[in-house]
């Protein structure tokens, strides 16, 4: 399907959707935010994608919501119409690894984007911040929540309170991003660790997927039993069986998702 804000392309098992709004620096609209959702739907529903990777301009990755469209509302506007909520939870449904690849700025709504892939990685030339605090307002897709639990209190508050940027290096420092690579070869790398990934077995990365999740959101003592479940439930799979075989026959697996 046509998109308007999105560029999405789909090769060797990985979705690349590129977010393009050039003229307004990837800002989020709630058309973009849509087109997204859709699109990262429809990767979950075809069985030639096995990962995505979600990315920007070289510039900016998205320099947060879109500002215009939100000046004008209201508390009663944005309240009754749950701002953002349908559109972030579409993202979190998604049980296919999704990887975040930042170039440039990626603040507000842009970082917090960002933080829903499973992982992010950036170019050398990223820049991370949450700067709602000089709008007047303050993180509303998870800049605070979700941006503490992967960076801790201290660099959290200290960003949102001050609305600085955290560089790639220190975005790396803090554990907001799993690996800096060159800017020129961001697509390129993200794209690579897609494929990686594309090549496992199907089952067990959306478990994998579906139990760090989790432990985020559980107790300690819960995550490890919920680990432990789905660690077990896996020995039901054919996978399971051809990639011990074939650790033990010292060859390549060959899994099958099931
Ligand atoms: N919304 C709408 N338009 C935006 C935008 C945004 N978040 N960010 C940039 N743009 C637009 C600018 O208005 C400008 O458009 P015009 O040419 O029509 O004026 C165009 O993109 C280029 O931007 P700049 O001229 O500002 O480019 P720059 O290189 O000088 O600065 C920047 C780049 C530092 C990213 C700067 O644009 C900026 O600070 N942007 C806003 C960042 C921000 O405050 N983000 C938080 C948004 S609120 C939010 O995200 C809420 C939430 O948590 C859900």
């Amino acid at each position: 399907m046509a998109y308007k804000n999105i560029i999405v392309d789909i090769e060797d098992n990985v979705c690349l959707i590129r977010l393009d709004r050039p003229d307004a620096m990837n800002a989020l609209n709630l058309d973009l935010l849509r087109e997204l959702g859709k699109a990262l739907g429809e990767a979950q529903q075809n069985d030639k994608v096995r990962a995505c990777v979600i990315t920007g301009s070289e510039k900016a990755f998205a320099a947060g919501a879109d500002i215009k469209m939100m000046s004008e509302k209201s508390f009663v506007d944005v309240f009754t119409e749950d701002l953002f909520t349908p559109e972030e939870q579409a993202i979190r449904r998604i049980r296919k690894p999704i990887i975040a690849a930042v170039s440039g700025y990626a603040l507000g709504g842009g970082c917090e984007l960002a933080m829903m892939a499973d992982f992010i990685i950036a170019g050398d030339n990223a820049k991370f911040g949450q700067p709602e605090v000089n709008l007047g307002v303050m993180p509303g897709m998870g800049g605070s929540a979700r941006l503490t639990k992967l960076v801790g209190r201290a660099k959290a508050m200290d960003m949102a309170l001050t609305g600085r940027m955290m560089d790639a290096e220190e975005a790396e420092r803090a554990g907001l991003v799993s690996r800096v690579v060159p800017a020129k070869k961001l697509v390129e790398e993200a794209l690579a660790a897609a494929r990686k990934i594309a090549e496992k077995g199907a089952i067990s990365v959306m478990a994998i997927k579906e139990a760090v999740n989790r432990a985020d959101e559980m107790p300690l003592a819960e995550a490890l039993l919920f680990e432990r479940r789905l660690f077990h439930a896996l020995f039901a799979t054919e996978d399971q069986k051809e990639g011990m075989t074939a650790f033990i026959d010292k060859r390549e697996p060959q899994f099958r998702d099931r």
